[in-house]
C-alpha cells in the first residue's frame, strides 16, 4: 500500500480536545470569575471526590503538580535525610528529583521490556537505608504491583505509586493509585487528564496520611489561623478544578479512543521489521499515555516519518541516572543496560484521542513502507 503524503499527523493537538468541551469550560470559568472563589472552593472539593471515586480510594488531595504529589507523599511517610528510595531510571525526571527534594537519596533499579521496574532488580538494590519504592506506571501501563508489593512487604518498605502517566489504568481490575500508600498524579497539559496549566493529585486510603497532606499542601494550616507545621503552598486552583471537572466526565471516552488507536497500531505493526510493540499483558489495562515502539533503526525511522509529516517523540532520550543533576549520586553509563538500550531504541507514536482512523492508518502504512527498504 502506498502512503498518502498529504496527511499530516501531529504528536498532540490540545486545541482539538478543547473544541468539544469549550462552552461548558467557559461557562464554569465564567461562574468562578463572578464568584471570586479562586482558592480551596467547591470545584476543588467536587473534583477530589470524583477523582477518589475513579481510583477506588477513600481520599484524593489536589496539589500544585505531579512533582509535589510525589515529594509531599514521601514527606508524609516520614522519608528524609539518610533514607534511600528506589525508583526507575527511565522515568521522567520528577520520579528521581522528588526523592532528592524530600531530602533522601534516589536509588535506581533497571526496568524490563515493558519499560516498568524489574522487581528482581529492585530487590537487589535494597540496603538497610531503603525506606520506600516509587513504582512508576510508565507510558500508562501498570507496573508489576503484585511483585513490587511483595518485595516491599518482605523488607518493610513503603510503596508510593507514580501514576502521572497512568490515570484510569488498571491491573486485574484494580486502579493504579490504590495499591501503594499514596498514588501521585500529574495533570500537566500533556497528560491524559489535563488541567489548563499545572496540577496534581494524591490518592490514598490512609486517613492519617490524608489528614497530613491536607495540611501539608497549605502551609501546615489545620484551620484558618493555626499552622501545625511549616509547609509548602501546593494547592490545586479552584479554576483548574473547574476545568478538570468537565474533563473528568470525558476521560473514559478519551481513554477508550486511545485504546482503540493502540489496538490499531498493535494489529498493524506487530511483526513489522524488528519492532517491539507494546501490548496489554497479564491483567493489565493500559491507558496509552504514550505508545512507544522499540527498534534498532529508531533514528532513521524517526527522520523518515518526519519527512512524511508524521511527528514522533522520544520519552526520554537521557535517563535520570545520567543527568548532570544526578552526577553526585555516582552512577555511570552501563549501570542500567535495559534502560540505556531503550534510550537508543524507543519512539513514541501519536496516540491522542482526536486522531482520525485515517491518520493512524497513515502512520502504520508509513512505518511498514520504511521497513520495506530498510
Ligand atoms: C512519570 C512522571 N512522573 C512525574 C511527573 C511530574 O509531574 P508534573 O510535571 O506535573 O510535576 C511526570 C510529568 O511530567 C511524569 O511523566
Amino acid at each position: 500500500m502506498a502512503t498518502t503524503t498529504h496527511l499530516r499527523v501531529p504528536y498532540v493537538d490540545l486545541g482539538a480536545q478543547y473544541t468539544g468541551i469549550k462552552q461548558e469550560v467557559l461557562d464554569r470559568i465564567g461562574a468562578l470569575l463572578d464568584s471570586g472563589a479562586f482558592i480551596m472552593g467547591e470545584e476543588l472539593a467536587t473534583f477530589e471526590k470524583s477523582f477518589a471515586e475513579l481510583c477506588g480510594t477513600k481520599y484524593a488531595i489536589g496539589v500544585a503538580n505531579g512533582t509535589d504529589a510525589l515529594f509531599l507523599s514521601l514527606m508524609a511517610l516520614g522519608i528524609g535525610k539518610d533514607d534511600e528510595v528506589i525508583t526507575a531510571p527511565n522515568s521522567y525526571l520528577a520520579s528521581g528529583s522528588s526523592i532528592a527534594l524530600a531530602g533522601a537519596t534516589p536509588v535506581f533499579a533497571d526496568v524490563l521490556d515493558d519499560m516498568n521496574l524489574d522487581p528482581e532488580a529492585v530487590r537487589k538494590s535494597i540496603t538497610p537505608k531503603t525506606k520506600a519504592i516509587i513504582a512508576v506506571h510508565l507510558t500508562g501501563r501498570p507496573a508489576r504491583m503484585d511483585e513490587l508489593l511483595a518485595v516491599a512487604q518482605e523488607h518493610g518498605l513503603k510503596v508510593v505509586e507514580d501514576c502521572a502517566q497512568a490515570i484510569g489504568a488498571t491491573l486485574n481490575g484494580q486502579h493504579v493509585g490504590s495499591f501503594g500508600t499514596t498514588g501521585c498524579f500529574s495533570l500537566h497539559p500533556l497528560k491524559n487528564l489535563a488541567a489548563a496549566g499545572d496540577g496534581g493529585v494524591i490518592t490514598t486510603n490512609d486517613a492519617a496520611v490524608h489528614a497530613h497532606l491536607m495540611k501539608a499542601r497549605n502551609h501546615g494550616m489545620r484551620d484558618r489561623d493555626h499552622s501545625a507545621f511549616f509547609s509548602y503552598n501546593s494547592r490545586l486552583d479552584n479554576l483548574q478544578a473547574a476545568v478538570l471537572n468537565v474533563k473528568l466526565r470525558e476521560l473514559s471516552r478519551w481513554t477508550e479512543r486511545r485504546r482503540v488507536i493502540a489496538a490499531m497500531y498493535q494489529r498493524g505493526l506487530s511483526g513489522v521489521g524488528d519492532l517491539l510493540v507494546p501490548n496489554d499483558a497479564n491483567g493489565e489495562r493500559a491507558v496509552y499515555h504514550t505508545f512507544i515502539i522499540q527498534t534498532a533503526k529508531r533514528d532513521a525511522l524517526k527522520s523518515f516519518l518526519e519527512g512524511l509529516g508524521i511527528d514522533t517523540k522520544i520519552h526520554y532520550p537521557v535517563p535520570i541516572h545520567l543527568q548532570e543533576a544526578a552526577a553526585y549520586l555516582g552512577y555511570k553509563r552501563g549501570d542500567f543496560p535495559v534502560t540505556e538500550k531503550q534510550c537508543e531504541t524507543i519512539l513514541s507514536l501519536p496516540v491522542f484521542a482526536e486522531l482520525s482512523d485515517e491518520q493512524v492508518k497513515h502512520v502504520i502504512a508509513s512505518i511498514t513502507e520504511f521497513y520495506r527498504t530498510n
